[in-house]
């Protein structure tokens, strides 16, 4: 625009030219102030100081502009606005305002110039105050870079002469002058880059002109070094050791990775990973953070396994291409005791017998434990109590053995609990349980339930009854433990024992076959035999003795005054009897025993009853009284005999007594001390003092012996007795008696049994009776033996020693009435058992009837 206007003025002022011939030229600087002369325009005109006034002296530019006015008083030119050269002429060289002076009256047109000089008052000034610069690292040396042109308006020496640059050892400045004398600088690269030594340079680039003084202008050039992938991630150290204990749960932190890479930006951004060739058991193991490096657990560590790993480790960054670094891990996984103990068992075990040695073997058995070390050391323990060990063999192989006696009947099972237990910490264990059945064997005889049995049984009884029942128990098992009954064979008074009793094999139940007659047999044993069905079987004995208890089933028999010849015995007695005369003495004797035969004597009828008594227990007829005149020649008296038993037997003899005149001395008064010899009843009475003698002389010496041995044994006083101390007679065959000692009732008696020695049908019995005044000492000979005294003395010889005591005696010796020598009422009993009692006992007593009868 200003040119095409300053175009147009130029125009103008040369068609001016043309016409006004005058040229007056002035030269000032610009940027002068307002008011300044520029020269005295009148004067050169040659105009006088009127005429300035009178013909309006004036300025007239061309341009739009006054810059210039006319003082109106001293006609000068005066710069009227400020002037820059720069705006009004730009870079060209000169610069000349041309100015119309117009004057009128007349019109006179005169053309001015005024040139205006430069002076330096720009400075060189860049269009961009700040210049950024890319430039990559890799940029090689001498690289050269343009930089912009500084502008300076001034002209001339004023206007740009030069460029400097701040100093940086990477770059140099140099100045391209152009053909129409610009000047270029370039920025040249004096060695290379390294973005990562220095990624900024900042440079200061200065424009200087020629002015005095010298004016300057700068622009600030950044140089930003792109980065080039030129660095390799580093890892802090080649190898990373870790330690992690086996079975660590998933996601356990491992290890932090550290790369790094120098690089900037993607070039430096790591990204870490597993080597190519990582195996696909390490990288289903562990995890790798891609960003962070860390090392996580991702899978299951089995230090049994695989007790470590070598893992390697890249980190690469995102450059183009990538640079790559590696290290390599280095894990060790940590043994813990994470495996029980194993218990195997190699061989079943085997079932035991009860009766297998010590040091059997019952099963083999092995120890395991997948734990390394002291983990995996593993050693087994039995409980106590138990009749087992355990013998080591070859590495951690034991063997199962008895070490003690097995008793199934104790215990039938075991179950063994075996303990295995590693040395690691806190140690853990495995029990296992090892049946062991035990076999039974027969070791265990049956027992019966009681040492002996005792049957007391009625005699008479029922044939078929059951006696009793023995019963044995087997500890063992099944068949072992199944028993079977049985009687042994034996000889009951020469009768096989089997055809008494039989015994229910299964249940020991004993039954009769017979009933019993205990004037026959009084005892008998019976050896029961329980045996198992093992193999080989086990037995047991038992002895049952059976008691035969008596019954009151046999009457008293009268043995004296015999019934046999007569139905009444007569006695004859003198008129002259005086009170107490023994006129005679019923004797009779029962089968039964104990109060069965506790014989009593009443005088039941009689022709005068105040004549007569008869003793109770002795049965000995005497007189009440004196004999009178008055009283009948012919006396009866009816003496029952009854027993104690129950019912009560009894049996009545008849008793006749003629009193006689002319017999003036009783024959079998006691208590004369010269009999009176007769005739006829003399030589009876001799027959019966001679009879009695003598039994009373062997009465006297058995006593005699028995009162001897009691002595020696015992001298404590009391009734008199005989015990029976041990009951082992059947052991020794010459002590084979069995006393029996009763002491119910009033009467004591000791029944004394013989075994094989004397048969078992002859007994021996004493009877005390402290009720009565003369002690009856009844001894019972055997049938077989006639010679009493060889009894006796076989008797004595079977007495054992220290079996016996005899406590006291005293009883049978006492006799207050006596005025003979002692008389011992001496009863004398046969029994035979097993034979024809009635036909015996008739015998015997008619037998000693006739010897009293003479
Ligand atoms: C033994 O068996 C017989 C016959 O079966 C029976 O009568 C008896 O009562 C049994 N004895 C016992 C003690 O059970
Ligand atoms: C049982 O008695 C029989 C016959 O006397 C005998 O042979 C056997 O040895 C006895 N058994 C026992 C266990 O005593």
């Amino acid at each position: 625009m200003g040119i095409v206007w300053l175009a147009l003025w130029w125009h103008n002022f040369f068609l001016l030219w043309s016409t006004i011939d005058s040229q007056i030229r002035y030269t000032i600087p610009e940027e002068l102030k307002q008011g300044y002369v520029v020269g005295k325009l009148a004067k050169d005109l040659g105009l006088g100081l009127s005429e300035i006034f009178d013909r309006k002296l004036r300025v007239a530019s061309e341009a739009g502009k006054q810059y210039f006015s006319v003082d109106a008083g001293k006609g000068e030119l005066v710069v009227n606005e400020r002037i820059d050269r720069e705006t009004l002429c730009g870079q060209s060289a000169s610069c000349v305002l041309p100015l119309q002076v117009v004057i009128e009256n007349p019109l006179q047109l005169h053309r001015i110039e005024v040139e205006i000089r430069d002076i330096n008052d720009n400075s060189p000034s860049f269009l961009t105050k700040e210049l950024t610069l890319k430039i990559a690292e890799s940029t090689v040396a001498g690289m050269r870079f343009p930089l912009e042109s500084a502008e300076d308006p001034d002209v001339g020496s004023n206007s740009l002469k030069s460029y400097t640059i701040s100093k940086d050892d990477c770059f140099s400045l140099k100045v391209n002058e152009l053909r129409n004398g610009r000047k270029l600088p370039e920025l040249v690269i004096e060695i290379a880059l390294d973005r990562e030594t220095k990624a900024v340079h900042q440079l200061l680039l200065t424009a200087l002109d020629g002015g005095n003084p010298v004016r300057s202008g700068t622009s600030q050039i950044t140089i930003i070094v792109l980065d080039n992938n030129d660095n390799v991630p580093l890892f802090g150290n080649n190898v990373y050791k870790v330690s992690i204990n086996e079975n660590s749960p998933k996601g356990t932190f491992m290890v932090k990775l550290k790369a790094t890479d120098n690089d900037e930006g993607q070039n430096g951004e790591v990204k870490y990973t597993f080597g190519e060739r990582t195996p696909e058991s390490v990288l289903s193991t562990f995890d790798i953070n891609p960003v962070t490096g860390e090392m996580f657990l991702k899978g299951e560590l089995d230090y049994e396994s695989a007790a470590n790993y070598e893992i390697d480790v890249a980190a690469k960054d995102e450059g183009i291409p990538e640079m790559e670094g590696h290290c390599s891990v280095q894990v060790e996984v940590i043994d813990l005791n994470d495996n029980p103990p194993e218990i195997v068992l190699t061989s079943k075990p085997s079932p035991l017998r009860e009766d297998a040695p010590s040091g059997t073997v019952v099963a083999l058995v092995g120890a395991r434990d997948l734990d390394s070390g002291n983990n995996g050391k593993v050693t087994l323990q039995l409980p106590n109590g138990h009749p087992f060990s355990l013998k080591p063999s070859f590495s951690n192989n034991y063997a199962l053995v008895t070490s003690g006696v097995l008793d199934r009947e104790s215990s039938s099972e075991y179950n063994i609990e075996i303990t295995a237990t590693d040395s690691g910490s806190p140690p853990l264990t495995t029990k296992k349980s090892i049946p062991v059945t035990i076999i039974d064997v027969n070791d265990n005889p049956p027992k019966f339930t009681q040492p002996s049995y005792n049957v007391f049984l009625k005699e008479n009884g029922l044939p078929g009854s059951m006696l009793s029942s023995v019963s044995a128990s087997d500890l063992d098992f099944g068949d072992n433990a199944k028993i079977s009954y049985s009687i042994l064979e034996s000889k009951v008074q020469d009768v096989s024992l089997s055809s008494y009793v039989y015994i229910n094999s299964d249940n020991g139940s004993i039954y009769s076959t017979h009933s019993f007659d205990y004037e026959k047999l009084k005892v008998f044993q019976i050896l029961v035999q329980a045996k198992d069905h093992g193999s080989p079987s086990l037995s047991s004995n038992v002895t049952v003795h059976v008691f035969i208890l008596d019954q009151n089933d046999n009457a008293p028999a009268v043995i004296y005054p015999s019934t046999a010849l007569g139905s009444v015995s007569h006695h004859l007695m003198p008129r002259s009897t005086k009170a107490g005369h023994l006129v005679t003495k019923v004797t009779a004797v029962d089968a039964d025993s104990g109060h069965n035969a506790w014989i009593s004597y009443k005088l039941a009828e009689a022709t005068d009853t105040s004549l007569f008594s008869v003793n109770l227990y002795t049965g000995e007829v005497r007189t009440k009284r004196a004999v009178s005149e008055q009283d009948d020649s012919s006396q009866r008296l009816l003496i029952a005999i009854q027993d104690d038993g129950e019912p009560v037997q009894s049996s009545t003899v008849t008793v006749a007594i003629l009193v006689e005149d002319g017999l003036n001395e009783p024959i079998l008064d006691l208590r004369q001390k010269v009999p009176e010899p007769s005739k006829k009843s003399g030589r009876i009475t001799l027959y019966l003092i001679l009879s009695l003698a003598s039994v009373s002389v062997l009465s006297m010496v058995t006593f005699i012996i028995l009162a001897v041995k009691c002595v020696r044994n015992s001298r404590s006083s009391g009734s008199c007795c005989m015990r029976r101390d041990n009951f082992d007679g059947n052991k020794n065959p010459n002590r084979n008696l069995q006393i029996q000692l009763n002491t119910d009732g009033p009467i004591k008696y000791v029944e004394v049994l013989g075994g094989e020695m004397m048969s078992q049908s002859q007994s021996f019995r004493s009877c005390l009776s402290p009720m009565s005044e003369f002690s009856d000492f009844t001894f019972v000979k055997p049938s077989s033996t006639t010679d009493f005294k060889e009894m006796i003395n076989v008797l004595d010889a079977s007495l054992p020693d220290s079996a016996w005591t005899f406590e006291s005696q005293q009883i049978p010796l006492k006799k207050k009435k006596s005025v003979v020598p002692p008389l011992f009422i001496v009863c004398v009993k046969l029994l035979y058992i097993g034979g024809n009692w009635n036909t015996l006992s008739n015998l015997s007593i008619q037998s000693i009837s006739n010897m009293l009868n003479g």
